[in-house]
């Protein structure tokens, strides 16, 4: 099947997989009229949708999902809603839960009543791995029960409670996407892979959590994109489908590759006190994206030259974000490793 959508609302598209997935979109559905609604958190960025503005057929509107009649205009105008928009990284999730209670929660649960009111073809709600907690054995299949640790993966799995629930309760058309570990260009320099590459450039230390060895499936972003298009555009509504590559790598293999890349030194690593509740693995089951088509196109390793190549060629991009409430999050948030 493949449905033709005519005017999509994205939401938190300011963000990093967001506005990747905007670009995309530009390139595979150009006639596809898209509206983007954000609030510009400290994670959302206009420069990352720069390249669209004044574009026929694109605009951007400022603003928050949890804003009530904001959501039902926007609606009223649109035939489907995809929602990136979240409070996204679990280190502050630690520290100011009731953020991602808010949008990730109660955002999700606005944005699913306006696409019920103004009956929409798809709701898409881009969730995560992590809802399905540490999974030391196994991979995760997407029946699995929910068993989130942290309070941003429990806030992701109360969104998609919600937006079940008006599947069950009002015949909402829902999609949910549990994707992997996201990496490539325009990623907040908060995440793993952000944080190693830009503070190699300055030969800071590479804080990792413990020992290192916790493990992530590390999707590049384009591919994700790729396959959130595929899901929007041709999955039956209903269905949950897990992303991500089905390889599994430690923090420790990550930052010596990319070291390896950059040409730095190992000496740069720093073990540093573990994130509490830490889950130590994610592994996804991934059949039912493969089934649709879909598949790894970039590697790791390809995908983590890319990705240097991007951080060392825009530092006018990283650079104004590494300064004032960021250092003030890096100094509470990393602890020295007490052995
Ligand atoms: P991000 O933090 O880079 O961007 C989030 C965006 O949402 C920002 O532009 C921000 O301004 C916006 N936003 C936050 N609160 C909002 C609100 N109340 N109203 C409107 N906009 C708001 O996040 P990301 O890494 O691009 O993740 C996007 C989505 O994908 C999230 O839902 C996240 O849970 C999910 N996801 C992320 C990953 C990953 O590895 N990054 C993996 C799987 C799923
Ligand atoms: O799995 C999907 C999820 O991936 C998304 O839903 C989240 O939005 C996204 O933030 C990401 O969550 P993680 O907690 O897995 O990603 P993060 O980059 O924060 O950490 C990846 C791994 O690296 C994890 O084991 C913790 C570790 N880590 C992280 C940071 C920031 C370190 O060792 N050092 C660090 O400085």
């Amino acid at each position: 099947m493949t449905r033709r959508l005519k005017r999509l609302l994205v939401a938190g598209a300011a963000g990093f997989i967001g506005s990747n997935f905007v670009r995309h979109l530009r390139r595979t559905h150009p006639d596809v009229e898209i509206t983007v609604l954000d609030k510009l958190t400290y994670a959302g960025n206009l420069a990352n949708l720069a390249e669209l503005d004044g574009q026929p057929g694109y605009r951007f509107v400022h603003g928050d999902i949890c804003d009530e009649k904001l959501v039902d205009s926007l609606a009223a105008e649109t035939d489907a809603i995809v929602n990136f928009a979240a409070e996204t990284h679990v280190d502050r999730s630690l520290m100011d839960p009731f953020a991602f209670v808010e949008t990730d929660v109660r955002g999700t649960a606005v944005l699913c009543e306006a696409a019920r009111k103004h009956g929409h073809e798809v709701f898409l709600l881009i969730s995560t791995d992590e809802v399905y907690g540490d999974v030391r054995t196994g991979r995760s299949t997407e029946t699995d029960p929910l068993k989130p640790r942290s309070p941003y993966s429990a806030s992701k799995a109360g969104g998609e409670h919600i937006a079940q629930a008006y599947a069950e309760s009002f015949g909402l058309p829902l999609l949910v996407t549990r994707g992997s570990n996201n990496y490539g260009p325009h990623q907040y320099p908060e995440k793993l892979i952000p944080v190693l590459i830009t503070n190699a450039i300055d030969d800071r230390p590479l804080p990792l959590y413990n020992d290192g060895s916790a493990v992530r499936d590390y999707v590049f972003v384009e591919d994700h994109c790729r396959a959130i298009d595929q899901v929007l555009h041709e999955a039956p509504v209903g269905n949950v489908y897990n992303i991500g590559t089905g390889v599994e790598t430690s923090g420790l293999q990550v930052a010596e590759a990319v070291l390896a890349i950059m040409g730095k030194p190992k000496s740069l690593i720093e073990f540093v006190a573990d994130r509490p509740g830490h889950d130590y693995r994610y592994a996804l089951d991934i059949s039912r994206i493969t089934a649709l088509g879909w598949e790894t196109q970039v590697e790791l390793g390809e995908g983590l030259e890319r990705t240097v190549r991007w951080y060392v060629d825009h530092p006018d991009w990283w650079r104004p974000l590494k300064s004032g409430e960021y250092w003030e999050y890096y100094r509470r948030n990393y602890r020295p490793l007490v052995t």
